[in-house]
């Protein structure tokens, strides 16, 4: 498959935009100061599978920290549960009363409950064993991403 570019000029703080690479689609979210906060918050071992992104194939070594990206504000994420290949939804609320006190905002799978953090990592005790694959992506300019 081709590479991809993408403009992000008008994404907008606390929102997301969905781009198509090899058949898939690709998450590209503008994440918020506060998002970011509870990003970094969220590392104990105790809710989130894999907080450190060690299992490698789900990201490049670029994407191995705590943002799992590039640019801390920017996530680029496959958006398919590694579950079973359903589409997630996107919960950027905090503490919803269907999804729990323990959740901070994220990606839930309607198929069987699989959660997911504003970073793409799985929480633990959900279906899906890993966290959400970033794929390989580069900037061409501050608003200007190529993916593949
Ligand atoms: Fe997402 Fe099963 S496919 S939880």
């Amino acid at each position: 498959g081709a590479p991809v570019e993408v403009d992000i000029s008008n994404l907008e703080p606390g929102h997301i935009m969905t781009v198509e690479w090899r058949g898939k689609p690709v998450w590209i979210l503008r994440r918020t100061q506060e998002e970011l906060e509870s990003v970094e918050a969220m590392t104990g071992e105790d809710i989130l599978r894999d907080p450190h992104s060690e299992v490698e194939e789900q990201q490049p070594p670029f994407a191995q920290n705590v943002y799992r990206s590039i640019e801390p504000e920017i996530l680029v994420v496959v958006g398919i549960c590694t579950h079973l290949g359903c589409s997630p939804t996107f919960r950027p609320e905090v503490a919803p009363e269907d999804l729990g006190p323990d959740w901070q905002g994220g990606f839930f799978c309607p198929c069987h409950g699989s959660r997911f953090d504003l970073s793409g990592r799985v929480y633990d005790g959900v279906p899906a064993p890993t966290n959400l694959e970033v794929p390989p992506y580069r900037f061409l300019a501050e608003n200007r991403l190529r993916i593949g």
